[in-house]
């Protein structure tokens, strides 16, 4: 049973949706319908999970209605049917407010002549677009039609073929996606491309130029792609992640266009989630770090392969690093793997804790039986759960079969912190930037740059950081980032407006819940946060308004 759905997928599990859309900007709602194929089980009750839906009407029911909406679930969709009925068409409508739509106006576009519209479904937003049992346990396949304005382009996570969209494996609906805008497409191997605006697409295309290479590397580790093409959708900079796993389709933000390819683990870590995540897909939110922190020890095993250990092991201390920070300023209880998310949004699991300590895991069992020995379990790990959704009891039980070794397992997913004896990643090229300071010009990696800002004294010198290496000035986002934070937390004046302009363009959550966060500490900052506030939070996504209302006030 998941907590976070109203459905009864033991009573009546949905198999199939056909989707009929129209995508209106004019009124920024999504119409049309929905069709559910779906196996009765029990009783005469299929129940669907909604948010903020228009429902119009129910074809092939008997009766329905519509529940009281609670603020984390949305409001249950109870449908009663005839006898051995197996289909029902819900016709409806979007809210302008829907929780997982973002209708963006042209200037919030590269191009600034057209609007832009895209979903986000993970956790629990498909249901605000879709009636749907709205839950990582039932996997569906489907079919979709959606008709854009002229002179747009839908896309979707699935096939296309001639104007509609076919997903033929059984998915989550959290990875069910769409997007509409100016969009062009440039191949980049014989089953990989990439969607941007047309301004954009030479940047991603020059970015992203190693995703073939990205895709053979997993297929040699743990087994075919499964999924016919994998493309990526260049998203505009609103986008609240920094990447989404959509199946065939990975979508992105733009804040990774670094020009040097410095940023492109997000690829390699979406890309992962065709293993770990779209084909093994955790049952529950409670069970995400079956999805995360699978992903990010697969993730570094692409860029080892790539780029090379020396590089795979940057990006591990960075990761283990701002673990460590995080986990700092988490209750005990969010720091186990396996989470209780009673009466909470999943969105509010989403710490680093299941990607990074769910990552350390697997590479402590890796350690301790050797890699040779942890590829092939993998390998069959993903080949036993194939297009299904399993919880961690399930993982539990196929590694004490499959591969019984001495790491404390319970401890790492069940008990809070990391216990002894995990596996520290090691860099030798992260240890030097830890006690050097750097000569003028000197050529480090991006995150070399980054541990060494993170590694500065307290305070830092600000002034001499900004002279020697002009960091306010840097293009990379994410150098950018760490910089305009320890610039708000050390008060350092002169980079305050670039703050503004970074909070007002970017709507990258991880970007902003922390500097945000940081600002709200003192009078002035807050005075400060308020008037951004209030000015970007239109342009933020629902998910990210979300998030920093709880912190801007
Ligand atoms: N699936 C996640 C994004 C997500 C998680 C959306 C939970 C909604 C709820 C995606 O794969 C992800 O982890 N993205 C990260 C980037 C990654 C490189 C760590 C992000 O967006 O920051
Ligand atoms: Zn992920």
């Amino acid at each position: 049973m998941d907590i976070h759905s109203y459905a009864r997928p033991d009573r009546a599990r949905v198999r199939h949706l056909d989707l009929d859309l129209d995508v209106r900007f004019d009124r920024r709602i999504l119409e049309g319908s929905a069709t559910l194929q779906f196996e009765l089980i029990e009783g005469n009750e299929l129940i669907l999970d909604t948010r903020d839906l228009a429902i119009r009407s129910v074809e092939g029911a008997m009766a329905y209605d519509l529940g009281p909406a609670d603020p984390i679930l949305g409001a249950p969709l109870r449908i009663q049917v005839p006898p051995r009925t197996d289909r029902v068409r819900v016709h409806y409508a979007t809210s302008p407010t829907a929780s997982g739509l973002q209708w963006l106006e042209p200037p919030q576009t590269a191009g600034k002549q057209h609007p832009f519209l895209y979903t986000q479904s993970q956790a629990i937003h498909a249901r605000s677009w879709i009636p749907i049992q709205d839950t990582p346990g039932v996997r569906i396949t489907f079919d979709a039609g959606v008709r854009v304005p002229d002179g747009l382009r839908a896309v979707m996570g699935a096939a296309e073929s001639v104007g509609c969209f076919r997903m033929a494996h059984p998915v989550p609906s959290y990875l069910i996606a769409l997007a509409a805008g100016d969009l062009v497409f440039r191949p980049l191997g014989a089953r990989s491309g990439v969607w941007s605006e047309p301004s954009l697409l030479d940047a991603a295309a020059h970015e992203f130029i190693d995703t073939e290479a990205m895709i053979a590397a997993v297929e040699v580790l743990y087994g075919p792609y499964r999924w016919g093409r994998y493309d990526l959708l260049v998203l505009p900079p609103s986008f609240p992640f920094g990447g989404m796993e959509n199946p065939c389709l990975t979508f992105t933000t733009p804040t990774i266009l670094a020009g040097d390819r410095s940023l492109v683990s997000l690829v390699a870590h979406e890309l992962a989630h065709s293993w770990s995540g779209n084909l093994v897909t955790n049952a529950t939110w409670s069970d995400f770090w079956l999805n995360e922190g699978v992903t990010v020890y697969v993730e570094r095993r692409i860029l080892e392969t790539i780029y090379g250990p020396p590089r795979a092991a940057m990006e591990a201390v960075l990761g283990r690093r701002e673990l460590d920070h995080e986990m700092a300023g988490l209750p005990e209880a969010d720091t186990v793997l396996h989470l209780d998310l009673k009466g909470r949004d999943p969105d509010d699991g989403c710490t680093l804790v299941p990607y990074e300590k769910g990552a350390l895991l697997l590479r402590t069992i890796e350690h301790t039986v050797g890699r040779t020995r942890f590829d092939a379990f993998l390998r069959g790990y993903f080949d036993r759960f194939a297009f299904r959704s399993i919880t961690t009891a399930d993982f539990l039980s196929y590694l004490r079969g499959e591969l019984p070794n001495q790491v404390p397992v319970d401890d790492w997913i069940f008990r809070p912190g990391i216990p002894s004896g995990a596996a520290e990643p090691q860099s030798g090229a992260m240890a030097q930037v830890e006690s050097t300071w750097p000569a003028a010009g000197t050529q480090w990696s991006t995150q070399q740059w980054l541990h060494f800002l993170r590694s500065q004294p307290d305070p830092p010198d600000m002034p001499r950081l900004e002279r020697e290496f002009h960091f306010t000035e840097s293009r990379n986002s994410e150098i950018l980032h760490q910089w305009l934070l320890m610039s708000v937390q050390n008060q350092f004046t002169p980079a305050l407006s670039k703050v503004e302009e970074f909070l007002a363009s970017v709507g990258r959550r991880k970007f902003l819940k922390p500097i945000y966060t940081e600002l709200m500490k003192t009078e002035e900052g807050r005075e400060r946060a308020l008037k951004v506030y209030i000015r970007a939070r239109p342009t933020y996504h629902p998910i990210a308004q979300a998030t920093l209302d709880a912190i801007v006030k």
